[in-house]
């Protein structure tokens, strides 16, 4: 009785990690969790009472399909004010995180059979949205080596006719890296369409990040407020996308979701206009931790060559360990009680590393790595 596509979908293997450890702490074990992709700070005090606020002074109805209109100029500043590229509102479709956001893009771009050319290793739902809506993800292996960054020229021997975009993602999970400006603007010319997710965007600790729409506007910009503004449980995201989609996609929208959450849309414009000196104290945070992260990872004999500079991922190499991912993982929470998430949740060019997340206070990522390395002295 269930449907084909129901069955196929993979699980997310980070999530059997989680609650393997929620398991281990029902029976009253302490587990440090470097698996998770969740920021660890509260959500900024502004946005609490812009919310707090917007339901007080009714903001519960539905909204425009699009999102609302005061929230869409604000994208628009963020984006003219940080990247200088000019965006129409009507251009905004505001969505409930940017997981939805990226279902309406797949939607609205893919028929049958259509390709996308995408990172191994890269975030795992990618593939799962594409498939989802019969398109075919075209992995492309990136290389330690190189910071797991894209060969343009690899790219362009891929594309073919049923080539309809190319995703970046910069600064990516689970490599924490960024993609060069140079590497950036030679897909924008090679690729019939970029789809860039941004959500990380702001969480850049050495160089600088880019937006695809400083390039080409032959692109999709998938962004949201889960990580910068430490607003995961809010649900709030948004896509910019090339002024003929807007109307397929709002079609979409309003059958499948009608419209994003009214107050937290509200909230969303104090995000982007009042959290300036929370974002710089996260960051400044962040940015320690992650120091910290990848000078004890590499003590400990893990492989990092490329040291990460965005996001809040170490992909750290232990082929040294294992070439099983997945097993190493959970070898790794069950004896040590550190929880991590295995490489191969990312493609198959992702087996043999381990993804930390120092999205955990410095206290709490000390006391992990100190247990791994307890952890490794007795194998
Ligand atoms: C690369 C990437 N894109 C998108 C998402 C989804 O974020 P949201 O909470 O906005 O749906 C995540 C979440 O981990 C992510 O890592």
């Amino acid at each position: 009785m269930i449907a084909k596509r129901a069955e196929e979908i993979p699980p997310f293997l980070v999530m059997d990690v989680l609650e393997r450890a929620h398991a281990l702490e029902r029976q009253g074990i302490r587990v440090i969790h470097l698996e998770v992709g969740e920021p660890d700070f509260d959500v900024p005090q502004s946005v609490r009472d812009a919310a707090c606020r917007a339901i007080q002074e009714g903001h519960t109805h539905y909204t425009h399909s699009l999102g609302d209109l005061a929230l869409r100029e604000a994208i628009c500043r963020h984006y003219a004010r940080t990247y200088g590229a000019q965006v129409s509102p009507d251009q905004v479709v505001v969505t409930a995180g940017t997981s939805p956001a990226m279902l309406l893009v797949f939607a609205a771009l893919l028929d049958p059979g259509d390709e996308v050319i995408l990172s191994d290793p890269g975030y795992a739902c990618y593939r799962s949205f594409i498939r989802f809506v019969d398109g075919a993800p075209v992995a492309i292996p990136v290389y330690e080596e190189e910071g797991f960054q894209y060969r343009p020229e690899e790219i362009a021997a891929r594309v073919t006719s049923r080539t309809k975009a190319v995703l970046v993602n910069s600064p990516s999970n689970p490599t924490g890296n960024l993609l060069s400006e140079e590497r950036m603007r030679a897909l924008a010319d090679l690729a019939p369409i970029v789809v860039s997710d941004e959500i990380y965007h702001g969480l850049v600790y050495e160089g600088q990040e880019h937006s695809i729409l400083e390039f080409t506007d032959r692109a999709f910009v998938l962004n949201g407020f889960s990580k910068l503004y430490a607003m995961t449980g809010l649900r709030l995201g948004y896509l910019i996308a090339p002024r003929e989609f807007i109307r397929p996609i709002q079609k979409i929208q309003q059958n499948l979701f009608i419209c994003a959450n009214s107050a937290v849309q509200i909230a969303g414009i104090a995000a982007l206009e009042e959290t300036a000196a929370d974002v710089a104290r996260m960051k400044r945070i962040y940015d320690e931790r992650r120091r910290y992260m990848i000078g004890r990872l590499r003590e400990l004999g893990f492989g990092i060559t490329v040291a990460p500079t965005g996001a809040f991922y170490v992909f750290a190499n232990a082929r040294r360990l294992s070439t099983d991912s997945y097993k190493l993982a959970f070898d790794i929470l069950e004896r040590a009680h550190v929880g991590v998430t295995p490489g191969i949740d990312f493609g198959q060019n992702g087996e043999g590393y381990l993804r930390f997340s120092y999205a955990n206070s410095l206290e709490n990522i000390v006391e992990g790595l100190d247990r791994l390395e307890g952890y490794l002295a007795v194998l």
